[in-house]
């Protein structure tokens, strides 16, 4: 079938409109229509050329909920009309890190960029005038429909708002996991979350709700500090330094417990500031993503040794979405977890490329694509 998407066709290069086509659904496949689909940095990482996809063209987006139109034969637990949000690592719940509760590093992740069906390679889902397309998380939910894994899909009660909900399909789970799971905070604690967006906003709101005494929120935009605090921050700041001052005022000199980098563009300089502003003991977590050929971050080795201090890159939070997925709803209807509050301005399907313009400006928390 044909499905109006959004695709870039060079990286760097910009989101552009384009009719794919979709293959039928294979034993284990589920065609999707999507309703919304969040904007996460990571889509446009992709567009300015810090992620280089494996081929081109390449249909972006992976932060989706949807009603599934039509399932494989051998789909088991989800059928056409159900609603579903976008695991963005298509996890099995079998392999050896699903077994162990590390879904998120499910071995089904692996060349999740590329397009290609996990089971057989060569064999894609989308094509634009018959060349295959690449897909950001095996998910291409910048598209009205989108052909996935059923390991791609969490299935969720029809009770919630799907345009509200498709934040759990990255936002939620890799900012409050980056928090709750990997910086694992713990009441008392004090905690920087370096830059607001999609992602730094639910690292504020988990480590608030983990019982965090301190949570630092830092950005250089007047609007996403506002934002924070009113999401529950209890300071924000414009840079680190300031934010590094007050955490060891608070600590007694010692420095923060954990600080969690979530900036847009991430760099080497950026982890290394998080980590000059935590104490003994500390973690800083590494969650915001940069040019993937960067290589090296300014750290003293000796600080990181005699201070045992932990330096922590966190995948989709350290979260296992079969089960977190439904925690997070759970947490949303008892108003714990803010979703509504968190989406600044939606758009349609052909305006990703001015989406991406306003995140840069800084104007949005997130933003969200809405389908007819
Ligand atoms: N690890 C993962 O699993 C995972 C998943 C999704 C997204 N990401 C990455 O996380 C990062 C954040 O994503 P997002 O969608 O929230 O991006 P975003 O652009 O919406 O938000 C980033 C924020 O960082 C702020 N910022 C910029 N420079 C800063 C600085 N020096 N100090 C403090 N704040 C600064 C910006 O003002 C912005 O508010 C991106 O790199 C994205 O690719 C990682
Ligand atoms: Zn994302
Ligand atoms: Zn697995």
């Amino acid at each position: 079938m044909k499905s109006k998407a959004s695709i870039l066709r060079s990286s760097p290069g910009e989101y552009e409109s384009a009719v794919v086509e979709l293959d039928t659904p294979h034993q284990h496949e589920v065609l999707v229509r999507l309703v919304a689909s969040g904007l996460c940095h990571s889509d446009d990482h992709v567009a300015k050329g810090d992620l280089i996809p494996p081929l081109l063209p390449f249909c972006g987006g992976h932060e989706g909920a949807g009603v599934v139109e039509e399932v494989g034969s051998a789909v088991v637990g989800l059928a056409p009309g159900d609603h579903v949000v976008f695991s963005f690592i298509p996890s099995c719940g079998r392999c050896r890190y699903c077994a162990r509760g590390q879904q998120n590093l499910c071995n089904n992740g692996l060349h999740a960029f590329t397009g290609e069906r996990l089971e057989e390679p060569g064999s894609f889902r989308m094509t634009l005038d018959g060349a295959p397309v690449a897909q950001l998380a095996s998910a291409s939910t910048f598209s009205e429909y989108t052909l996935v894994d059923q390991r791609s899909l969490v299935k969720v009660p029809e009770e919630y708002d799907l345009t509200k909900i498709c934040l759990l399909g990255c936002a939620v789970g890799t900012g409050w996991g980056a928090a709750v799971n990997s910086a694992a905070v713990r009441p008392g604690d004090t905690v920087i979350v370096m830059g607001v967006g999609g992602i730094g906003i639910n690292a504020v709101q988990g480590a608030a709700n983990a019982g965090a005494l301190h949570v630092i929120a830092v950005d250089p935009v007047e609007f996403k500090r506002e934002k924070a605090l009113e999401l529950g921050a209890t300071k924000a700041f414009g840079n680190m330094a300031e934010a590094a001052d007050f955490a060891r005022s608070v600590t007694d000199g010692q420095g923060a417990d954990s600080s969690i980098v979530t900036v847009g563009v991430t760099t080497g300089e950026h982890i290394a500031e998080a980590f000059a502003a935590i104490g003994k003991g500390g973690t800083t977590v590494v969650t915001g993503i940069g040019p993937m050929t960067a290589v090296g971050i300014p750290v003293s080795a000796v600080d990181l040794t005699l201070n045992q201090k932990r330096l922590q890159g966190s995948l989709y939070g350290a979260c296992a979405p079969s089960a977190d997925v439904h925690q997070q709803l759970a947490l949303y209807r008892s108003g714990k977890l803010k979703l509504d509050e968190l989406i600044t301005t939606t758009y349609k399907i052909d305006e990703i490329s001015k989406a991406y313009e306003d995140l840069h400006a800084g104007k949005n928390i997130r933003g969200v694509v809405l389908f007819d």
